[in-house]
């Protein structure tokens, strides 16, 4: 993974937009008005946030959880597969980054079918009814595997539930690495692993976000 290499990954990821039509003004503002906000650039890229657009989709989804709103790009992405009566709740802990992605998804037209819940998400979980129809986890990786036992919670079978960056650069295979986040990404492996009633896999990327890579689990029964 050398400079180089990130540099095709991230030319790669423009030429993808480029020609399948992944960005839009309405997203663009929103990356844009989250930079101008200071908040931190590791939104999904545009590819992976139309993935989420289609998975959701896909499953006709009608009720959306997220964990970890940020400025709301990927909470935009995923409104765009809902229906004019669905629904998004997204857990964010910090309230600057709500305010920005209140704004976002305002502007995105979307704001309407997002309720956007301020606090820790292991606060906010267990004040939420189910069942959702996809789950997306991204937010602090330390509490993952608890993220996942809580979308299990929160589903129906037949439910998608997304786990982002679960590779991390390759640390999770590197004993070295035992810092809180790949110690939390291992530690969701193994939740995932342990729960009979999911069937899961997990795919490496590269792209303008470097070398990662997300769970996809379906709910079997719930
Ligand atoms: N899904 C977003 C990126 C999320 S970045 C996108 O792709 O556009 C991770 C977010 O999780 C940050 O905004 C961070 O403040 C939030 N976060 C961190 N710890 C959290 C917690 N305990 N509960 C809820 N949100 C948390
Ligand atoms: C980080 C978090 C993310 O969700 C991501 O996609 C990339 C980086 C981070 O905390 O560094
Ligand atoms: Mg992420």
């Amino acid at each position: 993974m050398n400079e180089q290499d990130e540099q095709v990954w991230t030319d790669v990821d423009g030429y993808i937009g480029a020609h399948l039509g992944v960005n839009s003004p309405a997203l663009d503002a929103a990356l844009a008005a989250s930079v101008a906000a200071g908040l931190p650039e590791i939104a999904v890229s545009p590819p992976q946030g139309k993935l989420l657009m289609l998975l959701a989709a896909s499953v006709g989804a009608r009720r959306i959880l997220e964990i970890g709103t940020l400025g709301g790009y990927s909470t935009i992405w995923l409104a765009r597969a809902l229906p004019d009566d669905g629904k998004l709740v997204t857990c964010e802990y910090s309230a600057d980054h709500a305010n920005v992605a209140r704004q976002n998804v305002d502007h995105a037209g979307v704001g309407g079918l997002i309720d956007i819940r301020v606090g820790a998400a292991m606060d906010t979980l267990p004040t939420l009814t189910g069942p959702f129809d996809l789950t997306f986890v991204d937010a602090d990786k330390e509490h993952n595997a608890d993220y996942f036992r809580w979308a299990v919670r929160l589903s129906r079978p037949g439910s998608l539930i997304i786990i982002d960056n679960t590779v991390r650069g390759g640390a999770i295979v590197d004993s070295a690495k035992d810092d809180p986040a790949t110690e939390g990404t291992r530690a969701l492996y193994a939740a995932v692993r342990d729960e009979p009633r999911v069937t899961a896999t997990a795919i490496q990327t590269v792209g303008s976000k470097g070398y990662d890579g997300f769970v996809l689990a379906r709910v079997l029964s719930a």
